[in-house]
């Protein structure tokens, strides 16, 4: 059989797109840190999150020192707001140290996004999300849900001021 030289080239150039979209798909969930959910947050019953009766922290959700070097912040979504995050209680860290944010919802599915760093996890009810992050400079970011959620879910957003 003959392959044409035309031809040839235009099977190289299939193929390399080929390579070229699976490593860009395994780059951004390998390489890029993009968390994805799965069960290594452990999981939650929604209705004892959303009663405040887990028996947990998610009971009483915020920022919790572990040690000097290590902060774990816990974070209920629920329609249409970020306990704590949104309003008038921004979440409040410390500069290069290491956090961990553990999100679950009280309801429906929502994301948890802060603007301007790669933290960025899908918030489903039952699971608890877990990403850890360490914060180089000193602001306010923005936290904001990018999963529709409701009538509501444009309006659901926060701020996470990473402090000296
Ligand atoms: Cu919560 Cu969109």
């Amino acid at each position: 059989m003959q392959v044409h030289n035309f031809e040839k080239v235009w099977l190289g150039a299939a193929l390399l797109l080929i390579v070229g979209f699976i490593a860009t798909i395994s780059y951004g969930t390998v390489g890029a840190g993009i968390a994805m959910v799965d069960d290594s947050g452990g999981q939650i019953d929604p209705q004892a999150v959303q009663s405040g009766e887990t028996g947990t922290t998610f009971d009483d959700p915020g920022v919790v020192k572990q040690n000097d070097s290590h902060y774990v912040v816990y974070v209920v979504a629920q329609q249409f707001q970020f306990v704590p995050g949104s309003g008038d209680n921004p979440i409040q860290v410390p500069a290069n140290t290491l956090v961990t944010f553990k999100v679950t919802s009280a309801d429906v599915m929502h994301g948890f996004a802060i603007t301007g760093t790669n933290i960025n996890t899908m918030v489903i009810p039952g699971q608890v999300a877990e990403v850890t992050a360490r914060f180089d400079e000193t602001g306010t970011y923005g936290l904001v849900c990018h999963e529709y959620c409701g009538a509501g879910h444009h309006t659901m957003g926060g701020s996470v001021e990473v402090v000296p």
